[in-house]
């Protein structure tokens, strides 16, 4: 492609690059990924950028690493048409759709205080998949806005 838009960050060598995600979801795909940058991970951003298919869309790539299928589940929340591209040597040796699971076992924590999941109790939180949201399978707390302050893997 001549004026490949997504040249505008430069090509990695083995990594992950993911793609398709809602313009403006960029950070929090990296807080779902745990990376705040203190650990000197090679990561490039592009955000808002002009897409066919979304609009606007960012992009994230991760240089030496890959995502655990946890990663995956809690980004399909909020990125659910994000393709992961798994690079080696230059090369995109696999390319994966993210498909939204029907519940996230122990990777977010309820907002509900007196929830079990959040007591002391070795319980693992556990949300069934909303088509706008996700309820707690424990207390019935629906969370639909900013679904990554919620999480608790990194
Ligand atoms: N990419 C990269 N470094 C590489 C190879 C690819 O950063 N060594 C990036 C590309 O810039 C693109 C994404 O990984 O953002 C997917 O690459 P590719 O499959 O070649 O692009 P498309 O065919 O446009 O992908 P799609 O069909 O998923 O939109
Ligand atoms: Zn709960």
């Amino acid at each position: 492609m001549s004026d490949d838009p997504e040249l505008r960050v430069s090509k990695i060598r083995n990594g992950t690059v993911i793609d398709h995600i809602p313009g403006g979801q960029a950070l929090n795909v990296l807080a779902i990924i745990g990376i705040d940058g203190t650990s000197g991970e090679e990561v490039s951003v592009a955000m808002n950028i002009p897409s066919d298919r979304l609009g606007k869309k960012d992009i994230v790539k991760v240089e030496g690493r890959e995502l655990s299928q946890n990663e995956v589940d809690v980004l399909s929340l909020i990125a659910p048409a994000a393709t992961i591209n798994i690079v080696r040597e230059f090369d995109v040796a696999e390319k994966h759709r993210v498909e939204r699971p029907g519940r996230v076992q122990g990777v977010l924590e309820c907002p509900n205080r007196n929830c079990i999941t959040t007591e002391s109790e070795p319980v693992d939180s556990a949300f069934e998949v909303l088509d706008d949201g996700v309820r707690c399978e424990y207390c019935d707390t629906i969370i639909r806005e900013d679904i990554a302050a919620h999480i608790l893997v990194s």
